[in-house]
């Protein structure tokens, strides 16, 4: 079965890319490798011993997208490619919302067009945007979203539930990740962010190994277990599982036009939790001050796991100790990334 899969040399594609190919699925990838490295997908190969069909194209171009279903027959596609930094969207909304809308539209519309309607997409918690907790896939969303990033992720969400309305024959799976971290355990693929990250692991690994002299807590009087923000953290091999569990739900024809799942474990750590299981698994001290709240950030969100456990059998397995594990072997094994 032969699986599009959009984004794929990036940090959660290139991971799902690997379940895919270790279960028996052909994987056809498209990057144009705007925050990615082909190398990311070379690792992947050399992981899996499987070979994988790689297109260099763009979403933005819909006769690059036609060629690659017309050399190829898609069965389903999985849709990671996008922009996804938050405090960029803020300051270049236009090349987001082409980027993230247009392409998706874009893409979806060949899909019509070549008959292939069968989708899992990478949504986000960001959607729920308020601050009731846990959020649960039937709260509204689109309502307090902090920036034009989250805002893409909505917007997709509504024009794809209209495709499904429009044509019955659409199968949409919508993921909604929550903090997605960690790495693959054989330390050769994990995120590889350009520059200074702005997430909370990446930015702690690059302490741990001295690429950077300290981290920043953004605040530390939130009214949470000990101050500082909550967050529900998902290994990321345990995401990329998460979609060929959606994924064998569309082929099975279980789904019912669009479906959403929360793909989290449901629980929250807060950012000192995370920087100590960090120091237990690498034996390094992360350095760290407190400094003031970052703008639009929530003091506390995790996912209502349920509904993914009893539609798609998806459950979190891999806890926070090894997602900081594997973090670290990324870490040392690539102190560069893929450079
Ligand atoms: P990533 O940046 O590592 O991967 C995205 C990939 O898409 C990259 O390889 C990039 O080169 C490619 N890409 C971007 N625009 C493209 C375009 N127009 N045409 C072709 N390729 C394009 O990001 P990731 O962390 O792997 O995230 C994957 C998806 O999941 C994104 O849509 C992101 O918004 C979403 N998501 C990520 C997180 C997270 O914390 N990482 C959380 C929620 C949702
Ligand atoms: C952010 C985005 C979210 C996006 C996700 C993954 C916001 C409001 N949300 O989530 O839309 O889907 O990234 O890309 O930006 N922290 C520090 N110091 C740091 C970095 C982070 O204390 O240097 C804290 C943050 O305040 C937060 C937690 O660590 O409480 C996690 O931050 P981060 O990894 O950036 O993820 P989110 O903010 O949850």
């Amino acid at each position: 079965m032969n699986i599009l899969v959009t984004g794929a040399a990036g940090y959660i594609g290139s991971h799902t890319c690997v379940e895919l190919l270790n279960n028996g699925y052909d994987v056809i990838s498209l990057d144009n490798y705007s925050n990615s490295s082909p190398k990311s997908l070379e690792r992947v190969e050399e992981i899996t011993s499987k070979s994988i069909k790689k297109y260099e194209c763009d979403l933005r171009d819909v006769e690059g997208i036609e060629k690659i279903f017309e050399e190829n027959k898609i069965d389903a596609v999985i849709h990671f490619a996008g922009l996804k930094a938050v405090g960029e969207s803020c300051k270049i909304p236009f090349t987001y919302y082409e980027n993230n809308v247009s392409g998706t539209v874009n893409l979806c519309q060949v899909m019509a067009k070549m008959g292939c309607k069968k989708l899992v997409f990478s949504s986000s918690a960001t959607v729920y945007g308020g601050n009731d907790i846990p959020y649960v896939e039937t709260f509204k969303t689109g309502v307090e979203i902090s920036s034009p990033y989250g805002r893409t992720k909505f917007m997709i969400e509504e024009i794809l539930k209209d495709a499904a309305v429009s044509d019955n024959e659409w199968k949409i799976s919508l993921l909604r990740y929550f903090n997605p971290i960690g790495a693959h355990p054989s330390g050769k693929i994990g995120e590889d962010p350009r520059g200074i990250p702005n997430n909370l692991m990446p930015y702690i690994s690059q302490v741990a190994i001295g690429k950077l002299k300290e981290l920043s807590v953004f605040g530390d009087d939130y009214e949470t277990k000990d101050g500082t923000c909550v967050r529900d953290y998902i290994h990321v091999c345990d995401l990329a599982r998460g979609h060929l569990l959606a994924l064998e739900r569309l082929q099975k024809d279980e789904c019912e036009g669009v479906e959403m799942y929360n793909l989290g474990a449901g629980k929250g750590y807060s950012v000192l939790e995370v920087i100590s299981a960090f120091e237990k698994a690498s034996g390094k001290t992360v350095n760290r001050k407190f400094a003031p709240r970052r703008e639009g950030d929530l003091p506390e969100f995790y996912a209502d796991a349920k509904k993914a456990k009893e539609y798609l059998g998806f459950e979190t397995e891999l806890g926070i100790d090894k997602m900081c594990e594997d973090t670290w072997r990324w870490q040392q094994n690539n102190p560069k990334g893929y450079e």
